[in-house]
């Protein structure tokens, strides 16, 4: 298993293009169902959770062409099987996007229940009282969901709580549905709206992406379409707050400051010094780092995929912060290793209380989930000494290349098979 050794103490400096969003390209692939036409797909990053997608997707009939390194072309003539088995949905939960567009384009989906992950239960209830809604048939046995329907049916579905591959499953499928469908309390993410206008210009008619409301009124088919994916906001927040925990320089290129903006704030009341153009952002050191609390809500709130990245960030600023992660039942697995390494973290529930600074010492750690291992490598990164980070497959799931990133803007880090 593939490990990371970081050398901690460089400042980074440079400048980086970030990669396209993992969370707007499941879906946008999961979308090629819905379609035999064919669907190109341009600035797909080349991550694990990606592969894991296209291989249920050819595995379900559909032909997946590489044109280039983040390019593919996609189209789904004959769906061979209607299955997405245990054993790739539990490698993977995002899996379950193939659910909604099965259901509504071949009428039928038999995808395994996701199980739990290592941040939480992570259960699909939302997902399938919102295809219930719609007039799909959903037996759970086996572990298994098997879904049927005829033709689906517009209706009124209101998400008791946000979710965003909820709220992508539901929207995909109602796109194919006899008439109007109103969702109420659809998540805003950028991925949310990026899948949107994929389907808009598959021939969707929706209205309303973005907010909390969204409308779509069904049609009888869509059709191919080209589309380029968002830069993905995660991997931009984390390579900020690796530029900020090393007192660097650092300017990121082919990104879109409106989707940072809760975090970019953050920073700034932190006492970075920041500044943003059409396509770029440029954080400069701010010294001393001030701690700020911090909660953790669903878009535009500051995300809970950067939750991690910013405690080890105030675990270098000066004075007490509270982090509270209102998004998943136990997302503070990274607390432990960085403890190891120094940082002074008190947790009770799901609040995490950071007293800083404190020096980071380097030492063997393991990865846990995705971006607790992102959390892990920018602690390395400001840490005295060598920081060996194993299991490193969690970040290949979501970051493309990222110690070839970090190494370019001048950090001490290589990959150890
Ligand atoms: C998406 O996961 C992202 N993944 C996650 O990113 C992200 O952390 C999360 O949204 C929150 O922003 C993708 O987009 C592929 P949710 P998702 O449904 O859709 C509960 C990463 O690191 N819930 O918005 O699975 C759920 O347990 C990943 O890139 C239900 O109870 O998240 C969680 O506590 C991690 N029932 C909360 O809602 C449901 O039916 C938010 O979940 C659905 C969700």
């Amino acid at each position: 298993m593939d490990k990371l050794v970081i050398e901690g103490g460089s400042a980074l400096s440079g400048t980086v293009r970030v990669s396209g969003a993992k969370n707007a390209s499941l879906p946008a692939l999961a979308a090629s169902l819905l379609t035999g036409d064919e669907l190109r797909l341009d600035n797909v990053p080349d991550v694990r959770d990606v592969s894991t997608l296209l291989q249920l997707l050819s595995d379900l009939g559909c032909r997946a062409e590489r044109l280039g390194r983040h390019r593919w072309a996609l189209s789904t003539t004959k769906i061979l099987s209607h299955e997405a088995p245990w054993e790739l949905v539990r490698k993977m939960r995002a899996s379950v996007l193939v659910l909604g567009p099965l259901v509504a384009r071949h009428g039928h989906a038999r995808v395994s229940l996701p199980g739990g992950c290592a941040i939480g239960a992570r259960p699909i209830d939302r997902h399938l009282d919102g295809l219930e809604r719609l007039g799909a048939e959903i037996k759970l046995e086996h572990g298994y969901i098997e879904a049927r329907a005829d033709r689906l049916r517009g209706a009124e579905v209101t998400f008791e709580d946000a979710t965003v591959t909820g709220t992508e499953n539901v929207m995909m499928a109602a796109c194919l549905a006899r008439g109007t469908t109103v969702l109420r309390n659809a998540a805003r993410e950028p991925e949310v709206v990026d899948l949107a206008q994929l389907l808009i210009t598959m021939g969707a008619r929706i209205d309303g992406h973005g907010t909390r409301t969204i409308i779509i009124e069904g049609v009888d088919e869509l059709h191919g379409a080209e589309h380029a994916i968002i830069a993905d906001r995660i991997e931009a927040g984390t390579l900020l707050i690796a530029a900020a925990i090393t007192g660097g320089r650092v300017t990121l290129e082919g990104v879109e400051p409106a989707h940072l903006e809760a975090v970019l704030a953050r920073l700034r009341q932190v006492g970075l010094e920041l500044e943003c153009g059409k396509r770029w952002m440029r954080l400069g050191n701010g010294r001393p780092l001030r701690a700020h609390d911090m909660v953790t809500e669903p878009y535009p709130g500051f995300p809970t995929d950067l939750q991690a990245q910013y405690m080890v960030l105030m675990t270098q600023a000066g004075g007490v912060s509270r982090i509270s992660e209102q998004i998943f039942e136990h997302r503070f697995m990274h607390v432990p290793e960085l403890e190891r390494m120094g940082a002074a973290i008190a947790l009770s529930g799901h609040v995490a209380t950071i007293e800083g600074p404190t020096p980071l010492t380097g030492a063997e750690v393991t990865a846990s989930d995705l971006r607790a291992s992102a959390c892990l490598v920018l602690a390395g990164l400001a840490a005295r000494g060598t920081t060996v980070v194993h299991r490193v497959y969690h970040l290949d799931r979501g970051y493309e290349q990222l110690e070839s990133k970090l190494a370019a803007l001048g950090a001490r880090i290589e990959r150890m098979r």
